[in-house]
């Protein structure tokens, strides 16, 4: 069998803020680290379907040298549980809501209870934010939207740290 890379998906409520941004920037350190890692966002809702992100999550990423202008919207399904070999919440609520789903379809005989150990938060490793929440900037103001930038970029790093030390985790069989 051949393997693959890595699935990783970064979900938050409405795919147009922190998702994205944490998507571009788990790329970016991705790639410099050169890990056979693929990443992908979505949202727990289906608030802005097939939309870029949001102007403002643009604008201040954009400033800091990241284009999301590429991306758009979606919203979880059913078979990204199959596809993703880890799923990371933005923040608890986002944590909870993908629990909630997975029991659901854990209950209707569609998916494995195990798919709930491939759930964890952004700041899981993060050694400044330590299992903080990354707070959604959608009803705040530019300096939350640059909070966001911070924390995914210091959350990222994190993660891609972790997999160099452990790099057996990312081997997978397609
Ligand atoms: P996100 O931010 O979850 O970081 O994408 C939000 C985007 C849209 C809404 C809420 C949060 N909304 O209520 O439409």
């Amino acid at each position: 069998m051949a393997s693959s890379p890595y699935q990783v998906l970064c979900v938050c409520l409405g795919n147009i803020c922190r998702s994205p941004t944490a998507e571009i920037i788990l790329k970016h350190y991705v790639k410099l680290a050169g890990l056979p890692v693929e990443i992908d966002s979505a949202g727990t809702s289906n608030y802005h379907p097939n939309k870029a992100p949001d102007p403002r999550t643009q604008k201040f990423a954009r400033a800091r040298g990241y284009d999301l202008s590429h991306l758009r919207a979606r919203q979880i399904c059913r078979e990204d549980y199959d596809q993703f070999d880890l799923i990371l919440a933005m923040d608890e609520t986002n944590l909870s809501d993908l629990q909630w789903q997975i029991n659901n379809l854990v209950q209707q005989g569609e998916l494995h209870a195990s798919v709930m150990d491939r759930l964890a938060l952004m700041s899981e490793h993060d050694p400044k934010f330590s299992r903080q929440a990354i707070p959604d900037p959608y009803f705040g103001q530019a300096s939350d939207f640059e909070r966001v930038i911070v924390q995914c970029e210091s959350a990222a790093q994190a993660w891609v740290e972790y997999w160099q030390a452990n790099l057996d985790i990312l081997r997978r069989q397609s």
